[in-house]
């Protein structure tokens, strides 16, 4: 079914396709505003997009969002393009990769655990309703 997608990445100061306006809502509630100078977008277009805030002068990045069409999950799409992101982030030097994620949301920390990713520390009732968030860190390329 994916066999032929390519992972592209959304030119910074391009409108934010309405696809991907869509599926932030869907998954997180909220659609975010198109990416700020420092951040980066990378997209399975119609299907999946990862966010992510980028630091280069200090090789490092932040995982913002990730998110695949509900109708399409399971099926190694997240894994296809957070993989692609790692390899582009390293590829611009970016090696030292984080994030924080609920605690409850397996799915997510298995696709994590998949792609390399281990946690590293725990914040505690971090999340408006009370849930804590687990970090994970992502250091070699
Ligand atoms: C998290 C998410 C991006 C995963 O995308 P996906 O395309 O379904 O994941 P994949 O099919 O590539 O699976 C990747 C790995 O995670 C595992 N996995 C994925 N979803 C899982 C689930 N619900 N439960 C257990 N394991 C799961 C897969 O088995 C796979 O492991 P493997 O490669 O070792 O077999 C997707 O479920 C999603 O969009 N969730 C809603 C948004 C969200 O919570 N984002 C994360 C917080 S920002």
């Amino acid at each position: 079914m994916s066999g032929g997608l390519e992972v592209q990445r959304h030119a910074s100061g391009e409108a934010l396709p309405e696809w991907v306006a869509r599926l932030d809502r869907t998954a997180f509630g909220a659609a975010w505003k198109a990416p700020a100078a420092h951040e980066a977008l990378w997209l399975l277009p119609g299907l999946a997009f990862a966010r992510w805030a980028c630091i280069p002068a200090a090789g490092e990045a932040e995982l913002l969002r990730i998110a695949v069409d509900p109708a399409h999950r399971g099926g190694g799409l997240g894994r296809r393009l957070l993989e692609a992101c790692q390899e582009a982030l390293a590829a611009e030097g970016m090696t030292d990769l984080h994030l924080e994620v609920r605690a409850s949301n397996q799915g997510a920390i298995q696709l994590y655990r998949a792609c390399g990713w281990e946690p590293c520390g725990r914040r505690g009732g971090y999340y408006p309703d009370g849930e804590d968030a687990v970090l994970f860190r992502r250091t070699h390329s």
